[in-house]
């Protein structure tokens, strides 16, 4: 393995010691809550991690797209979730494929779209599980909770598929300035799941899973009775928007970007190897400017070009060219899904590289 200082750059470095700390710190705070674990693995797209997390006492495994879930269960994963309203025929062939070898359940929040998987379940004379994803206020996917009942019913009740329980993912936390209102989103992600659960139930309808999660209000929901699972991803790495959110301290976040000073043109401005297509465009959330901290400088990345990272150098601090620093990003999924490879380190030695195995599986 080469030295860090002889690594190529743009490179994506992961802490080792520190994923290993996140990972086994939220295992444990869940097998302390009574909640099943099932991570994210959008996050990372890595079976190394993946079976990391499985390691840890995760039950199983969270995707968003079947593509991926065809790779974890290649990968060895048994157990995985497709956290997303999966529609078409074409998609539930493969699920029924993946069914054949794996505990599987996919998401759904219109019998339209359930209907297009259980055709092909009830012809091949197998069950899908389906879990109806509830809207708790992101206001993207899933159903009101007014209108759980009907829609569970409607659901369940389709040939080819089982109702296994309900999901959600409180994702307009990460959109809320106010940290008193960040701590009730996450209350109010288990208490009205732990209702809707309550009144299926009462209207007939068999709850086993209420699964809810995102790593801002995960420590909030997952304490509430009667939530059963819970699906945060960023927990694995952390990222500047983590810290932003106060979701974790600097020292928990595992993934920077290694980039070299490629110029410097002018005072007050020096330009890194890395830019859009390395750090990805998004936003710091929920406010607050630029595209990642320059780890142990008050500098910030201030704006992004495809291949250029200009940083305004902040009163006092210099930069020269040649130089490497490291990038806190602000969003470690997104940097993530632009890379083949993570370079793994442990105590300031590169140890391993890691795949993104799931890279680019959008289908
Ligand atoms: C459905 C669903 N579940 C879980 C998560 C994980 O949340 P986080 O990225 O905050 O860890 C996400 C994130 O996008 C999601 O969309």
């Amino acid at each position: 393995m080469p030295a860090l200082d002889e690594l190529e750059t743009p490179a994506i470095l992961v802490d080792i010691d520190v994923v290993e700390g996140n990972v086994a710190r939220m295992a444990e705070a869940c097998r302390r809550d009574g909640v099943r674990l099932r991570p994210h693995a959008k996050t990372h797209k890595s079976l190394a991690i993946g079976r990391l997390q499985m390691a840890a006492g995760a039950a199983g495994l969270t995707v968003a797209k079947v593509g991926e879930a065809e790779v974890f269960a290649a990968g060895g994963v048994e157990d995985l979730f497709v956290a997303y309203p999966v529609v078409g025929a074409d998609k539930g062939r493969r699920l029924l494929a993946l069914a054949e070898g794996i505990r599987l359940a996919v998401g759904a929040d219109s019998v339209e779209g359930a209907a297009t998987l259980a055709g092909v379940f009830r012809a091949a004379g197998r069950t899908l599980d389906v879990l109806l994803e509830i809207d708790v206020g992101l206001g993207r996917t899933g159903v009101a909770p007014a209108q759980a009942l009907d829609a569970a019913r409607a659901i369940g009740s389709l040939p080819g598929l089982r109702l296994r329980g309900i999901f959600t993912h409180a994702g307009h936390v990460y959109v809320t300035a106010d940290g008193g209102a960040r701590t009730a989103i996450g209350r109010s992600e288990g208490e009205v799941m732990a209702a809707v659960a309550e009144g299926l139930r009462a209207g007939g309808v068999e709850v086993e899973e209420v699964s809810v999660g995102s790593t801002p209000t995960v420590p909030r929901s997952r304490a509430v009775a009667g939530i059963t699972e819970v699906r945060p991803g960023c927990y694995v790495f952390h990222d500047a928007t983590q810290v932003n959110l106060g979701s974790c301290t600097l020292d928990e976040c595992a993934l920077t970007v290694l980039a070299t000073v490629v110029s410097v043109p002018a005072r007050g401005r020096a330009v890194i190897d890395a830019g859009s297509k390395t750090l990805s465009k998004d936003p710091l959330a929920p406010a607050g400017g630029g595209f990642g901290r320059i780890v142990g400088r008050a500098s910030r990345l201030e704006t992004l070009t495809e291949e250029h990272g200009v940083i305004r150098v902040a009163e006092g601090e210099a930069f020269r060219v040649g130089e490497r620093v490291r990038v806190l990003p602000n969003h470690c999924c997104a940097v993530v899904n632009l890379h083949d490879e993570l370079v793994g380190v442990r105590a300031g030695r590169v140890e391993e590289r890691l795949r993104v195995d799931a890279r680019g599986r959008v289908q």
